[in-house]
């Protein structure tokens, strides 16, 4: 049975105080696995509204545009996160570029850290058009785009109103100017499951890598039918039926460890599966988050966090940050409970509000 959403915000735990001994170093949780990956949400906002993503009102938590970390504090927190072992560093939103001056944040990141070897962003594409460019002169080196239909209608339908003629331009400005793409595709059955190999081709012609994410129940997701989940294995049947790509080739998972692992068709192009529903992959999880309002989440799947922003705004040292972030992922569980129906935590954590 599925609970009313009540709150979407995080549970913010209290921090005790800094043993007197502690010293940051590399972060590592009690299941021994290390993080390297910091994902960044700058805003809950967003210029489309994915029925599977954000509410209908097109926003997650209204009182949060007050309470945003600033671009200082989001570069310092990046900065602390650094010196913890983080190298590769994500953008997310909402859509992260409805943030004024996105192109000054990715810029004061990069010149605040220089032990992070790659800053990437997840974006819908629809202002890549004048910002790719810009955002490629600051630091930016790959975006990952959301595109879940290459049908004008269908896109709107999906997105509340998006339009696709302006995602199509930002994907074109990315590839001018030479950001590394993947394109993220949620497959919907009843609503786009007859045009993924064509979202596939589409990928593949201009040199972006597709990649399927299954429906995780999270927020919005959590209403839909259980039945509007294709899993990666109902996507490789489709793909086999319709196209006859028997995607059959196992490709070995990024070097940072990200959630997609890869297939590919007997020429050698690659497919991306992100199985969080049908294979966890929690086990090897190298990934923490922290929210727009400054929030430090070890888990996608948890509402529990620590707010670094109460830390810096109270006074603290890089210290105090440290150790708040090596708590918050001390408590960090095994994996998630998507799949558990007593289990209903997840449901309340907005896709939006924590950047995914
Ligand atoms: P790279 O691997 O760095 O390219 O990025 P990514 O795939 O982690 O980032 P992206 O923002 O494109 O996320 C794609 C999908 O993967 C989204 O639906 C995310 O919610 C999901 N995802 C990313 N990280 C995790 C994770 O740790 N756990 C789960 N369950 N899903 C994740
Ligand atoms: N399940 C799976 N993916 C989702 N996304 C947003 N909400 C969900 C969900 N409930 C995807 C978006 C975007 C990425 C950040 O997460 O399509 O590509
Ligand atoms: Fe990591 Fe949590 Fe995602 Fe699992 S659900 S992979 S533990 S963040």
């Amino acid at each position: 049975m599925r609970l009313p959403v009540v709150s979407r915000s995080a549970i913010c735990d209290e921090l005790p105080p800094r043993p007197a001994g502690f010293a940051p170093g590399a972060l590592t949780d009690a299941q021994g696995r290390a993080y390297t990956y910091l994902r960044l949400s700058v805003t809950d906002r967003c210029d489309l509204g994915c029925v599977y993503c954000m509410p209908p009102s097109g926003e997650e938590d209204h009182g949060l545009r007050k309470e945003l970390l600033t671009f200082e504090e989001s570069a310092r927190l990046v900065r602390v996160f650094s010196e913890q072992g983080i190298r590769r560093v994500r953008f997310t939103g909402g859509e992260p570029l409805v943030r004024k001056d996105m192109v000054d944040l990715v810029g004061l990141v990069r010149d605040a850290s220089p032990q992070v070897e790659s800053l990437v962003m997840t974006t819908n594409a629809t202002r890549l058009g004048t910002l790719a460019e810009p955002l490629v002169r600051a630091g930016l080196r790959g975006v990952n785009i959301s595109i879940d239909s290459l049908k004008p209608e269908r896109f709107a339908a999906i997105t509340r109103g998006g339009d696709l003629r302006k995602v199509l331009a930002g994907i074109d400005a990315a590839r001018d100017a030479g950001l590394t793409i993947k394109l993220n595709i949620v497959a919907l059955r009843g609503k786009n499951d007859d045009e993924l190999y064509d979202l596939v081709s589409f990928a593949w012609r201009i040199g972006a890598i597709p990649r399927f994410i299954e429906l995780m129940p999270l927020g919005e997701a959590a209403n839909l039918p259980a039945d509007t989940l294709m899993t990666a294995r109902d996507i490789q049947a489709v793909l086999l039926q319709s196209h006859g790509q028997n995607l059959s080739r196992p490709i070995e998972r990024d070097a940072h460890r990200g959630p997609a692992s890869y297939l590919a068709n007997p020429s050698g192009q690659r497919v991306g599966f992100i199985t969080a529903m049908s294979d966890e992959f929690c086990g090897s999880c190298n990934r923490v988050r922290v929210t727009a309002r400054g929030e430090v989440r070890a888990c996608l799947a948890s509402r529990r966090a620590i707010s670094l922003r109460d830390v810096m705004r109270g006074g603290g040292d890089d210290d105090d940050l440290a150790w708040a972030i090596h708590w918050a992922l001390s408590a960090k569980a095994r994996g998630h409970d998507f799949l558990n129906p007593r289990e209903t935590e997840h449901q309340n954590v907005g896709m939006s509000l924590i950047g995914g």
